[in-house]
């Protein structure tokens, strides 16, 4: 069999993780292939998968901004990429592009293993942001029975919007109402940009909430952001989110070089090392 090549497709590509993930994870299971990083500009982003069969590349990622595009263009797209109308996992089988969306399997993996049991007892959740990754957050926290999942945004129409598509498990909140409704919340995600370095802090009061929450922040850039930094203050369980990047990996890397991975602490460390190159 010759060599297997998966890649990873963006616009801007040059600070995705993606070939350092999968490249530690070749190595570590001596497996014969690669994992490289492509550039594709919108303008050219459709033709691109048209010729995907063509291009020796076996399957790859789906980053920013084309995972709707992915969506789009794949033969058949499995449920959960469907739900998301967005794709960030493609594979080739028998000349088909198929595609599918881990963002919920890296969410979910990563709560579970940073807080084992966390979704044994559910209740209200809330959720920061509205764009493609609060989809997934949304749609993984509905999977696991929280009602109801509060969305707020700053652009309240996209909540409402999210909130028209997913159904009555889920309301549309603006940031005036997060007083009242996080007290309430067993579960905190920010998919927001905010507290991302060189972007504004995330400007929550976390006095007054259950002592039981968990607060996970998407944000890895810095890994302990201010939000979570007064989470561990006031005794919350605090998960970073470098860990849902990580997770979202392996299913990809299974289905391309046919092992299932680890997501090692020697991994994670990898990262972090990278990430601080760039700080
Ligand atoms: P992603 O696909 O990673 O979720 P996105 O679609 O660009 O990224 O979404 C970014 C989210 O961060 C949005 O919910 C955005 O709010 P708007 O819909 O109002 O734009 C939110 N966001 C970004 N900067 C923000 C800021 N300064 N204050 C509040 N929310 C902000």
């Amino acid at each position: 069999m010759s060599r297997r090549k998966a890649c990873v497709i963006g616009w801007p590509i040059a600070h995705s993780r993606s070939p350092l993930i999968h490249r530690y994870w070749l190595k570590r299971l001596a497996v014969d292939g690669d994992y490289t990083a492509v550039a594709v500009e919108p303008e050219r982003i459709a033709k691109f998968f048209i010729q995907f069969a063509d291009s020796g590349f076996i399957g790859g990622n789906v980053t920013v901004p084309h995972k709707e595009a992915a969506f789009r263009a794949v033969d058949e797209a499995d449920e959960v990429a469907a739900v998301l109308g967005a794709v960030n996992t493609l594979w080739l089988q028998d000349g088909r592009l198929l595609g599918s969306n881990t963002d919920v399997h890296g969410f979910l993996a990563n709560l579970d293993g940073a807080v084992p049991g966390w979704s044994a007892e559910v209740g209200a959740a809330m959720v920061l942001g509205a764009g493609g990754a609060a989809r997934a957050v949304i749609w993984s926290l509905l999977q696991r029975g929280f009602d109801p999942v509060v969305v707020v945004n700053r652009t309240l129409a996209k909540a409402e919007q999210l909130a028209r598509n997913f159904g009555p498990g889920v309301r549309a909140s603006g940031w005036d109402e997060v007083g009242t409704m996080l007290p309430l919340s067993r579960v905190l995600v920010n998919t927001t940009s905010l507290g991302m370095r060189g972007q504004p802090s995330l400007p929550l009061d976390l006095r007054r909430v259950r002592d039981d929450m968990i607060v996970n922040d998407l944000v890895y850039v810095p890994l302990e952001t201010g939000l979570l930094e007064r989470a561990r203050d006031c005794g919350l369980s605090a998960v970073d989110g470098l860990g849902m990047l990580l997770h979202q990996a392996v299913p990809g890397f299974e289905k391309w070089f046919g092992q299932r991975p680890e997501v090692s602490d020697e991994l994670r460390s990898l990262i972090v090392a990278d990430l601080a190159r760039d700080a």
